[in-house]
């Protein structure tokens, strides 16, 4: 049977992993700063996490949700102790979109409207709702394009205002810290505004963490930075470091729960939630938010000393944009095919995304800057040559 044939593949297969490495058949070894995505937030093949999740396949991998799941609890006590964030409550899905879209469906069903601003830029997901939301056309089919939608610009408080003054809007998503945007960041200023705006207008905000969440900012979520309190804050990638786990945090002080109002079969499993567990467990014990800090503020003054051209910082932690005066496509190939040095692209050519393992160390920064400046020198000459 073939696959259907929906992404140009890079002629690389991994077939082990271990911390910030990945390893072909013949084991040769990638350095990783892409995390598969900003999924891999503890490093791969971490034995706590393999001995946790390997522990639950033994007793119950997966029940039903319509019984009782202890394990769902005890990783919902264990994130409101990390993210330090209370009076929310954990509903639990598979992936980002998922989140998302239970996200809009629970803000429309609260305040009965259906129109959702956006930002310019910005990525929710491939589902109904959440591709609507995500400001790409070409991803959207007609069948997505029945819902009201305005993507304006990051930082433009007098846009949103505009828009949220017509009273019409059920919700807003942003991150908080722009993914495949290019690490573009929200200002805190921007996000108390509209925060507040929100609640005038009796919008609710959503802030879209799958990316920039669950440490990689350096905070647990990036919007904590700003001090506001969303309505609701949607979460996956990191939260099982490649297990599939998501879920939206539900702010209490403004929703009340309802039998049947939303619903899923695997979300929350034994299994899943073992490894959700494990994650935390180990950001919390290798103090990985921390690490994700101080290895961003390092990763940011190495690359501006030793890089030999005139490049931009974006982003915050260890979720980084480089902005390069010329697209990066080839600087990207060239540190995986000869360097074999895993980097991310982003929705605008001339930034490249850098989303390593949240417990990166400062000699693999220095192997990663090394790398990088031996590619930029070398592109340099080349145009001057030309
Ligand atoms: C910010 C953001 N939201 C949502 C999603 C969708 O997540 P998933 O691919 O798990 O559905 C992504 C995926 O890249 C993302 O970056």
């Amino acid at each position: 049977m073939n696959l259907f044939d929906v992404y140009s593949l890079y002629d690389i297969e991994p077939t082990s992993a271990k911390g910030a490495y990945v390893y072909n058949d013949e084991g040769t070894e990638y350095l990783d700063f892409y995390g598969g995505h900003a999924v891999i937030s503890i490093g791969h093949a971490h034995p706590t996490y393999v001995n946790k999740i390997t522990d639950q396949l033994n007793k119950i991998a997966f029940y039903s949700n319509a019984v009782i799941n202890g394990l769902q609890k005890d990783l919902a006590d264990k994130l409101e102790q990390l993210s330090g964030l209370q009076n929310f409550a954990l509903f639990y899905c598979n992936s980002g979109a998922e989140a998302n879209e239970n996200a809009f469906k629970l803000a429309s069903f609260s305040n009965g409207k259906s129109k959702i601003l956006a930002l310019q830029n910005g990525f929710h997901g491939r589902t109904s709702a959440a591709v609507r939301a995500t400001d790409n056309k070409k991803i959207q089919a007609p069948i997505n394009q029945g819902i009201s939608i305005n993507y304006l610009p990051i930082n433009d408080i007098a846009a949103f205002e505009n828009e949220l003054k017509k009273g019409d809007v059920c919700a807003v998503i942003i991150e908080a810290i722009q993914g495949i945007g290019g690490c573009y960041t929200c200002d805190d200023d921007f996000l108390i505004q509209l925060s507040s705006l929100c609640k005038i207008h009796n919008a609710f905000l959503i802030m879209d963490e799958v990316q920039c969440g669950y440490g990689r900012s350096g905070d647990f979520f990036a919007f904590q930075q700003s001090g506001i309190s969303p309505d609701i804050i949607s979460m996956a990638k990191g939260m099982g470091n490649g297990f599939p786990i998501a879920g939206i945090l539900i702010n209490e002080k403004v929703f009340k729960a309802e039998i049947g109002m939303l619903g899923t079969t695997f979300g929350g499993s034994h299994l899943a939630c073992a490894a959700g567990i494990a994650v935390l467990e180990v950001i919390e014990n290798e103090h990985l938010v921390q690490n994700a800090h101080n290895m961003g503020e390092y990763f940011k003054e190495k690359l501006l000393q030793d890089i030999p051209e005139e490049i931009e910082i974006l982003g915050r932690g260890l979720m980084i944009g480089i902005k390069f005066p010329y697209t990066t496509a080839n600087i990207r190939k060239e540190l995986l095919f000869k360097h074999h040095v895993f980097s991310g692209s982003s929705g605008n050519p001339n930034i490249m995304r850098i989303l390593p393992p949240l417990s990166i160390n400062k000699s693999q920064i220095d192997q990663f800057v090394e790398k990088l400046s031996i590619v930029v020198s070398k592109i340099q000459k080349t145009v001057a040559i030309h």
